[in-house]
């Protein structure tokens, strides 16, 4: 492509990543349609609603409808004449084994391939295993026996651009990116990839050394999967220290202070609890201990991260039940059900899966999420033992103990003087260790945290 040639995005796939991504392209000054094949949902986006909860996407959406830069459309060959450059940005869920399904990108390669007649870029975004992008280009080299085109004149190219958005912050991702990891076969499109970021790097004010980081395409579909497998790794590490501290009477909010503080460790991702959930974490976890298997390599290391974190549900709810006899007969205030705060995903919550566990013990329950509840309530039969609170305080309300399973910020700033005052017994299980011990003793409150005694 010619890079004096105008640019025209197309993003296939409104989700998480391609509404925000979208969005993004739109606000940086390029025209992007987004092409989503769910009518309702694509029919509401048109209507600037965001079927999603994302901070700053509605603004962004409402601004790009208005400005024109963006418009939602459903039909694949139309948005493929109008676009050069196609950003793949649909679903690759898990299969039962837990490996990627990629049957969602196939299937749009396809419909790719069927209405490609010019030269396109397609850009992979969705993650996917080591070697999908080659799936992909030979699905696309197809349109051009299609199009009776001699082969070795190009209709396509396929790039790997991951995308490492976090779900809440996605916005805020897309335009402070820590880099953007680009995966190319062939060097002579860098120009072209560089030209789409230039009003990024110029509004971030950084230059294309410091931000790009260019290499195969195989590369790239493995850096992806092994950010997210190192962060799992992270987090099972320092959840597997908390158990440790718990037995020895240690503290592994100090340890994790002490190891962080040294820049080779770092200190992000070193909060122990009662472990990762989402979207993303365990699903490319999974599939990546799998891509190792399909490789012939050993990658029982980072099975153990997985077991590790799917242990924590049942560490904390033994550590509940050792501390409470007879639940039977009690009530448990439940904070937080959200995987993560800031974003109503249900999705692998690990508090999801312990209100699941507490449920089938016919334990009484009262729940409380700032975002959740009406995802939570579709969960639930209404003969299950839970009640939805309407406030944290709410929840308390004549509890035997509040368990806290989301690291919402607001649960910290509650006023516990109030809280004791409302609860039957002044109990609480911090699985997020985010209270302050000292407030909690002060006011009276039994305390226990994941790995801080
Ligand atoms: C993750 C990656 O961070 C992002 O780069 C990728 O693109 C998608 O997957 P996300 O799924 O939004 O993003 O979640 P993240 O913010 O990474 O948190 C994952 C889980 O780890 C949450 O359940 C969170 O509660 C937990 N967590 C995080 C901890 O238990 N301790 C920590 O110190 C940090």
């Amino acid at each position: 492509m010619d890079n004096k040639t105008t640019m025209t995005l197309a993003v296939f796939g409104l989700g998480h990543v391609g509404l925000p991504t979208a969005l993004g392209f739109a606000d940086l000054g390029w025209n992007v349609i987004g092409v989503e094949s769910d009518k309702i949902k694509a029919e509401s986006i048109a209507n600037g609603y965001v079927p999603f909860n994302e901070d700053g996407v509605e603004f962004l959406l409402r601004t790009h409808l208005r400005s024109k830069k963006f418009s939602v459309i459903t039909d694949t060959k139309v948005a493929v004449e109008q676009a050069n450059i196609l950003f793949m940005c649909v679903a690759t869920p898990s299969d039962e084994n837990g490996s990627a399904n990629i049957s969602q990108l196939e299937n749009l390669a396809f419909q790719l391939r069927d209405s490609i007649s010019s030269y396109k870029i397609i850009i992979q975004k969705s993650t996917a295993p080591v070697n999908t992008a080659e799936k992909i280009r030979n699905i696309l080299l197809e349109a051009n026996l299609k199009n009776e085109i001699q082969s070795n004149e190009k209709l396509v190219d396929v790039v790997v651009i991951p995308e490492f958005l976090r779900e809440g912050k996605a916005v805020d991702d897309f335009f402070n990116p820590h880099r953007i990891v680009i995966g190319l076969d062939d060097m002579n499109l860098k120009e072209t990839i560089v030209e789409l970021y230039r009003p990024l790097l110029k509004k971030i004010k950084k230059d294309e050394s410091s931000t790009l980081v260019f290499m195969d395409t195989r590369s790239a579909e493995i850096s992806k999967h092994a950010a997210n497998a190192f962060l799992a790794t992270k987090l099972s590490f320092i959840n597997m220290i908390s158990d440790l501290c718990a037995k020895v009477g240690a503290n592994v909010d100090s340890v994790s202070r002490a190891i962080g503080m040294d820049p080779r460790i770092g200190a992000d991702f070193l909060q122990a609890g009662i472990g990762y959930g989402g979207e993303c974490l365990p699903k490319d976890l999974s599939a990546f201990i799998e891509s190792g298997k399909d490789n012939g390599i050993n990658f029982s290391m980072l099975e153990e991260v997985k077991k590790v974190n799917e242990d924590r549900v049942n560490v904390f709810i033994a550590k509940v039940l050792n501390h409470l006899d007879n639940l039977q007969d009690k009530t448990l205030a439940v904070w937080g059900l959200s995987f993560k705060p800031f974003t109503d995903d249900l999705r692998n919550s690990q508090s999801i899966k312990i209100l699941h566990n507490l449920v089938a013990q016919k334990i009484k329950l009262r729940v409380y999420d700032p975002y959740a509840m009406d995802a939570t309530k579709k969960l639930f039969k209404i003969s299950d033992s839970i009640t939805f609170a309407e406030s944290p305080m709410d929840a308390a309300q004549s509890s035997n103990a509040i368990l806290i399973l989301t690291e919402w910020p607001q649960f910290s700033e509650q006023d516990f003087a109030k809280v004791f005052s409302v609860m039957k017994t002044p109990l609480i299980f911090d699985g997020r260790n985010m209270l302050n011990f000292d407030v909690l003793i002060a006011n009276g409150f039994k305390y226990y945290g994941m790995g801080i005694g």
